[in-house]
């Protein structure tokens, strides 16, 4: 299934409620046309990829490989030792991403997402 095309500036009109909660954007002629949100956590020094998404019409172009390479080198600067996502196990752009990228799968939920679908956990060591 196709996701819609979404405003993306107004996704970043509220309040995080996470101190630690981070956006990576990617900007073409001063337009939003992805972005990531990354927690980080302190207790198991950790980065959690919340989100991905690029723009329809931007797709296939790598800004989503620059973006995850941004994220990456931040989260090792910034002590986390392992980056972690999880995604649909349907999710075939994600998932080629992901294992692309030398990410891993390591677990899976049946709960996660309150519908039909498993989401996959996967994780890169920094
Ligand atoms: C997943 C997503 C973020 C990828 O963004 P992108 O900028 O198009 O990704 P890139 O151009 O950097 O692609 C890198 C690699 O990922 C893989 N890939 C990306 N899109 C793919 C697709 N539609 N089908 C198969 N492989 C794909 C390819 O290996 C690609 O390398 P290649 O183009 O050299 O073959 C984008 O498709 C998206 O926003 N999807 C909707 C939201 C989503 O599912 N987010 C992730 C899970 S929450």
């Amino acid at each position: 299934m196709e996701p819609l095309n979404e405003d993306l500036e107004a996704m970043f009109n509220f309040e995080s409620p996470n101190e630690n909660c981070r956006f990576f954007i990617a900007k073409e002629n001063g337009e939003i046309v992805g972005f990531s949100r990354v927690h980080f956590y302190g207790w198991n020094k950790s980065a959690y990829v919340i989100s991905l998404l690029v723009n329809i019409g931007y797709r296939r172009r790598g800004i989503n490989s620059l973006l995850l390479r941004v994220v990456e080198d931040f989260a090792r600067e910034n002590g986390a030792h392992v980056l972690m996502f999880d995604t649909a196990i349907d999710n075939i752009p994600a998932l080629s991403l992901y294992l692309k990228n030398g990410i891993k799968i390591c677990g899976y939920n049946e709960k996660l997402y309150g519908n039909a679908k498993i989401a996959l956990y996967l994780a890169k060591e920094l």
